[in-house]
């Protein structure tokens, strides 16, 4: 919640700023998915570090037909997640919730048509505090993203600013 206030502090309201910065966010994606992926039904989505499931519910809302599968490190957000998809069964997707290191999933490859992994940006002083339980924070600052999403094969590398703190990288998978 404090993520999308700050990113869109003049918003009339969190639920105005959460569609926004989430929707700039989806609407990233989708456009990706249909330049490049020609459009091909979405059947499986991965989040890595679905957290408490946030991320996911809003891509089941974008994909209504997809089946969600939800990673984290944290087996204490993903109890969350689990609960809070309970709580509304008339979700048209299914979801699944996987608790694993999103370096090493286990999952095989090439089975998911998109994998996400999103908002993982800090304030200085949650970033000290955070330090303890994700001890990859320095690397993560001082990692060229595009360079490296590149060598590791992706091909269609693209970096949209989708708010004013945020910017999302797509790229896909070659065929
Ligand atoms: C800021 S939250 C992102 C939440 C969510 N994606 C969203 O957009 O609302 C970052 C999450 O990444 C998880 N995480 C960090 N490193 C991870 C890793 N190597 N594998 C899986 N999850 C990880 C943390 O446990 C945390 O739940």
């Amino acid at each position: 919640m404090s993520m999308v206030r700050r990113a869109k502090p003049d918003a009339s309201s969190l639920e105005e700023a959460n569609e926004i910065v989430r929707g700039n966010w989806l609407n990233a994606i989708e456009q990706h998915h249909q330049q490049y992926s020609r459009n091909l039904k979405v059947r499986d989505i991965l989040d890595i570090g679905c957290s408490v499931g946030v991320s996911t519910k809003f891509l089941a809302d974008k994909f209504p037909s997809a089946k969600l599968t939800g990673l984290d490190l944290s087996p204490y957000f993903l109890a969350v997640a689990k609960y809070k998809e309970k709580r509304r069964p008339n979700s048209s997707n299914s979801f699944q919730w996987i608790h694993a290191n999103g370096e090493d999933t286990g999952l095989d490859s090439q089975s998911f048509d998109i994998v996400s992994i999103s908002y993982v940006e800090l304030l200085p002083v949650l970033f000290t505090l955070m330090k303890s339980t994700e001890p990859f924070l320095d690397e993560y600052y001082l990692l060229d993203l595009e360079k490296t999403v590149k060598e590791a094969g992706f091909i269609n590398v693209q970096t949209i600013l989708t708010d004013p703190r945020h910017r999302t990288l797509t790229a896909t998978v070659p065929y």
